[in-house]
């Protein structure tokens, strides 16, 4: 087929049945995060291509070989979000939020995109639910953020999920922490694949996310970052804990927890599904008391998760694809234009009553249009005709003259009360 007529490589159209299963996650999420304190924002779909490089990172595999980077006409690199984050936290500082009661708690329901290899759940164009607390460094804004993605989570249905949780500490006891993996990769160095001995300066960490059995083992005897924090990440995180505990909210603690961005700082988490494959992660997050200042900033903390919607539905329960609603079909019962404007008068006068209704839009004989009015399971049918306006009730197949459009609509307004 032509590429023309084909949705790019790792993207997917979004039907009428799949846009309604997908309205029941922002339902859902909405009103989760808006029973707690969150505010929806839109950032623009491009951003200034430093807003994720001095974020999300130089080392990354986002920033490294995903990013949709232009060139504008005037010159600028441009780049479409592939996270909504660090936009976030620019928007946060162009506005001035900091001189609002703090931590602002801003939700998002965004397109973001990665040049990945396109799979199932993992897509090229995908839409991420996310939440940010931006403004505070208490360990309840983690826990509490925590917790409302389990309650979507588990509102939603999403199948065998499980927590994963960890603290990456502050960027100092990182540092040294660094040093000591570094060490003990460059120890082993010949038993490492390709990929993660290019990375020992740049990225260390990311070896503990390796596949290649030689790195696997030499994993195994590696330090772990959480034996290395500081007095106070360690107090930090052991209150996230407790108040997760509290909670009653099960996890596991990671120790090899690794996030695909550079931002974070102390607690980190991710929710995975064992209904999905191999893209098992649903929704993840975590600290970022640096982002700000990255960005040019005020230090400001935050703490947020995103989860991607395509893998909430495929991760949850199969539901019933919700029905469209159609109580008035009005079928033109004539020839004549009167008859034809008479009804199309109709339809918009019963829709502005708050009535679903449509009108014949194709010509169809009035057979065809009774057969149009079942497959939209209309409740009601109104015939406009030469001498007047008959109205059928489809439940019980009884039809009789109205006097009005108006008393059309009253009629029907009533059966929608009654059933
Ligand atoms: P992330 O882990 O890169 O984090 O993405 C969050 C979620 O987006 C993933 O758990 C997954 O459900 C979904 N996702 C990511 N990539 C794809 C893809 N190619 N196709 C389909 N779904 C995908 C972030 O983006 C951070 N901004 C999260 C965050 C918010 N951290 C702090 N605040």
């Amino acid at each position: 087929m032509s590429d023309a007529l084909q949705a790019p490589r790792g993207t997917f159209d979004v039907l009428p049945e799949q846009s309604a299963l997908r309205l029941t996650v922002e339902v859902s999420a909405r009103k989760i995060l808006e029973a707690a304190g969150y505010r929806r924002i839109e950032t623009p779909a491009f951003e200034d291509t430093d807003v994720f490089r001095r974020t999300v990172g130089e080392s990354t595999d986002i920033v490294q070989k995903e990013m949709y980077t232009l060139i504008d006409g005037g010159g600028r690199s441009l780049t479409l979000r592939p996270e909504v984050t660090a936009p976030i936290v620019r928007a946060y500082a162009e506005h001035g939020m900091h001189k609002l009661a703090q931590p602002v708690k801003l939700w998002y329901l965004s397109s973001c995109f990665r040049y990945e290899r396109a799979q199932a759940g993992r897509y090229r164009q995908f839409w991420q639910i996310g939440a940010e607390a931006i403004g505070s460094e208490d360990p309840a804004v983690d826990a509490e953020s925590i917790l409302l993605l389990a309650a979507i989570l588990e509102e939603l249905g999403v199948r065998g999920v499980r927590l994963r949780l960890a603290s990456l500490g502050t960027p100092a006891s990182r540092a040294r922490y660094r040093e000591l993996l570094q060490a003990h990769l460059r120890a082993h160095e010949d038993r490492l694949a390709h990929d993660v001995r290019e990375r020992i300066d740049l990225n260390p960490l990311r070896a503990f996310d390796s596949d290649h059995a030689g790195t696997r083992e030499v994993m195994q005897t590696a330090p772990l970052l959480l034996d290395h924090l500081d007095a106070a990440d360690v107090e930090h995180f052991a209150t996230v804990r407790a108040l997760l505990d509290a909670s009653e909210l099960g996890y596991e603690i990671d120790p090899t927890l690794v996030r695909g961005l550079d931002y974070y700082t102390r607690t980190v988490f991710e929710f995975t599904s064992e209904a999905l494959g191999a893209q098992s992660g649903v929704g993840g997050g975590g600290r970022y008391d640096g982002l700000a200042e990255q960005l040019g900033a005020h230090a400001t903390p935050g703490m947020g998760w995103a989860a991607g919607i395509e893998r909430i539905l495929l991760a949850a329960e199969e539901r019933p694809v919700p029905e469209p609603v159609c109580d008035l079909f009005v079928a033109v019962g004539g020839d004549g234009a009167p008859e034809r404007t008479a009804a199309f008068l109709l339809a918009a006068q019963a829709r502005r009553a708050g009535v679903p209704a449509q009108v014949e839009l194709a010509g169809r004989s009035l057979k065809g249009q009774f057969k149009q009015a079942a497959r939209l399971r209309a409740r009601y049918v109104a015939i406009v005709g030469a001498d007047g306006i008959e109205l059928k009730d489809m439940e019980n197949g009884e039809q009789s003259a109205v006097p009005s459009p108006s008393a059309v609509v009253a009629t029907v307004l009533r059966g929608r009360f009654e059933t």
